[in-house]
């Protein structure tokens, strides 16, 4: 059974419980990270807790703890659930006002910190890298504040069921013709040398594999155009990839049942991949 972490305890999770009042349940009121795992270490752990940070301050709700003591739970749970390869989940909520109202409850209201690992072993070696992931299309329904890492993942989770009914592996969200993103994920197209991905904004999360993956870009001569881009666009694009801190870079190779450049994956993507991993192994914590 898995330890997990509950507001200053360690706890199986069949014994860890949060309050029916917490605002995460009753109003999705809080902010995760999710932070991935390899050889047992952290990676790029500053970038999540600095975008934690970031998310925190934009709901106006106080950091739970100090940067030193989110690290040291994020390796006692690697190191008591034995976690090779997986990843750590971490979120923070508004905590337990003692009822449910709309209002915030007051500033001194402690929050809710709870973190857990997940194993995934081999997760480097997915078979999704060699075939490539599929994609639909669908409308961006979610809110106007997608740059704070919020739990309101319900639009999310049902744009990955309407993918799956199409079977397909995931959904690019569409707002005014335009993509803005994955699912759970940063999206791109390459056209020739040349990277294209959505510009930050309140339209998208600063995927923090996203800023790592234009950095490796740009120091392998590739060029870097963050703009908006359409479907059309990404379809007739010679190839395409997704970036998240669980899926590291993914190519894709349909979108809306057409293939993008061979139908394959393409070597710019099998490329910024292997440098992702490997810069990004070299730099885990
Ligand atoms: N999701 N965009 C959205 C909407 C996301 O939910 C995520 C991450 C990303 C990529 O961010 P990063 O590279 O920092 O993981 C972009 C995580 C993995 C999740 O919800 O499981």
């Amino acid at each position: 059974m898995r330890t997990v972490y509950v507001n200053g305890h360690y706890l199986p999770e069949s014994e860890a419980t949060v309050s029916i009042f917490d605002r995460g349940f009753l109003m999705s009121d809080g902010v995760y990270e999710v932070t991935s795992v390899l050889d047992g270490k952290l990676i790029d752990f500053p970038g999540h807790t600095a975008r934690l940070h970031r998310s925190l301050a934009e709901m106006d709700m106080a950091a739970p703890c100090s940067d030193d003591d989110l690290l040291a739970i994020h390796r006692e749970l690697v190191m008591r659930n034995a976690i090779h390869d997986g990843l750590v989940y971490l979120q923070v909520t508004r905590g337990n006002p003692g009822d449910r109202d709309f209002a915030f409850p007051p500033a001194d209201t402690p929050p809710t910190l709870v973190l857990f690992t997940q194993s995934k072993p081999g997760i480097t070696q997915s078979p999704l890298a060699k075939t490539g992931m599929k994609v639909i299309s669908i409308e961006d329904a979610r809110w106007g504040r997608r740059d704070i890492k919020t739990v309101q993942l319900l639009y999310p989770s049902m744009g990955k069921m309407m993918a799956k009914k199409a079977g397909c592996d995931d959904a690019w969200m569409v707002e005014d013709g335009h993509v803005t993103e994955g699912t759970s994920n940063n999206a791109y197209i390459v056209v020739g040398n040349r990277i294209i991905t959505r510009h930050l904004g309140n339209a998208i999360l600063s995927g923090i594999t996203r800023t790592a993956v234009l950095r490796f870009a740009r120091e392998a001569q590739m060029e870097v155009e963050e703009r908006p881009f359409t479907i059309a666009e990404a379809q007739a694009a010679d190839e395409a990839f997704i970036t998240s801190a669980t899926m590291f870079v993914m190519p894709v190779v349909q979108i809306d049942g057409v293939a993008v450049g061979t139908g394959q994956p393409g070597s710019v993507v099998a490329r910024l991949r292997e440098i992702y991993l490997d810069e990004s192994r070299r730099a885990a914590i």
